[in-house]
């Protein structure tokens, strides 16, 4: 018997707002167009949050579907981790926030960040703190109000990134110790600061004072992606013990189609077996895997036994990926 960090619920948030590719056609001096976007990307739509709209407002959306999908109580929750790079405030983190939101009494709450990468580092840790005892129900969450960086007159990134939130329960069970057990099977984790420069953001607390706004070398950053990710979902497979002809399911980060299909030729597998989502929300960052995630099974396609494998890199650069039995 060993104990494995089992999905019991999921849920996601997008912001009401839908922006379609035809707005930032319309942005006078941005000189772009629909099709270039979709071409490019494969984006055909994302959502933004409101005005006054929070990363934690939607994390604890989020969470209140994950809780109402596990059929729990927030009080049964030990720790909650919220993977951002857009948090409401320096400090307190968004974690606290949620805790406080979902009107939890006591466990603990802590942000991740490891930017698009987030969430497979959120995860990473949750299973962790479950397999070492220190938790026996984790909330994890990808939340991201990338809007809010953005500067609108850089077509090369404006119009890539979206707003929203998704959020996964995991719970302590007993597995027989095989690759037939729900949860969590493997994790493979890796960041190396030297390319800092390809995508970062130009303020900071103790650098400049501000928020500053995101900066991309898209094409540097789109040659590392298919590599890395090639090579962190095939060590994370080895290291579960299981091989790709066992994937039922991709659920990448969601940043560029062409990133996508590439990464899943790589592997060998046909594009069926992937959750697409970027069409919808642009790239969420942290909140994109979740929001996958939830998606796919929301509409019935994940269903419990089936293996999946979730895989992302961003900035820092940071990658990695999680195999996951749902
Ligand atoms: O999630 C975090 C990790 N981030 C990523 O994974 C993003 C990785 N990179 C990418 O997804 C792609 O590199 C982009 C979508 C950002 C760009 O696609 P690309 O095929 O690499 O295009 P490019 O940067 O090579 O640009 C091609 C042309 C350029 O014009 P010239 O120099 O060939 O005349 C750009 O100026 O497209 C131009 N361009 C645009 N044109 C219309 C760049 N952005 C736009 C735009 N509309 N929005």
């Amino acid at each position: 018997m060993i104990r494995r960090a089992v999905p019991i619920g999921i849920g996601h948030y997008l912001p009401d707002r839908i922006v379609p590719n035809s707005e930032f056609e319309a942005m006078e001096g941005l000189d772009t167009s629909d099709e270039w976007i979709r071409a490019r990307s494969g984006i055909e739509r994302r959502h933004f949050a409101a005005e006054g709209e929070t990363t934690s407002q939607m994390a604890i959306v989020a969470a209140r579907a994950a809780l109402d999908h596990a059929g729990i109580e927030a009080s049964q929750i030990d720790a909650v981790i919220v993977a951002t790079s857009t948090p409401d405030l320096t400090f307190p983190s968004v974690a606290t926030m949620v805790q406080a939101g979902l009107g939890m009494d006591g466990g603990f709450a802590f942000d991740v960040q490891a930017v698009c990468a987030g969430f497979v580092y959120a995860l990473a840790n949750a299973n962790a703190l479950i397999v070492s005892g220190q938790a026996r129900r984790v909330m994890v969450i990808g939340a991201e109000t990338f809007s809010r960086i953005m500067d609108w007159t850089d077509r090369t990134t404006c119009v890539l990134f979206g707003d929203g939130a998704g959020a996964l329960i995991l719970e302590a069970q007993d597995g027989a110790g095989t690759t037939d057990d729900r949860g969590i099977l493997a994790t493979d984790l890796h960041s190396d600061g030297t390319h800092r420069d390809l995508l970062y953001v130009d303020g900071g607390v103790s650098a400049t004072g501000t928020a500053g706004v995101l900066k991309m070398q898209g094409k540097e950053v789109f040659r590392h992606a298919v590599e890395k990710l090639t090579k962190t979902a095939e060590t994370a497979l080895e290291k579960a013990g299981v091989s790709v002809a066992d994937v039922d399911w991709v659920v990448p980060h969601q940043a560029n189609i062409r990133i996508i299909t590439g990464t899943v030729k790589k592997f060998g597998l046909p594009m069926d077996k992937v959750i697409v989502t970027v069409q919808d929300h642009g790239n969420t960052s942290a909140a994109s895997i979740p929001l996958a995630m939830s998606v796919g099974v929301a509409d019935g396609r994940i269903q419990p036994g089936d293996l999946l494998v979730t895989e992302a890199i961003g900035g820092g650069l940071a990658w990695g990926a999680v195999i996951l039995r749902w």
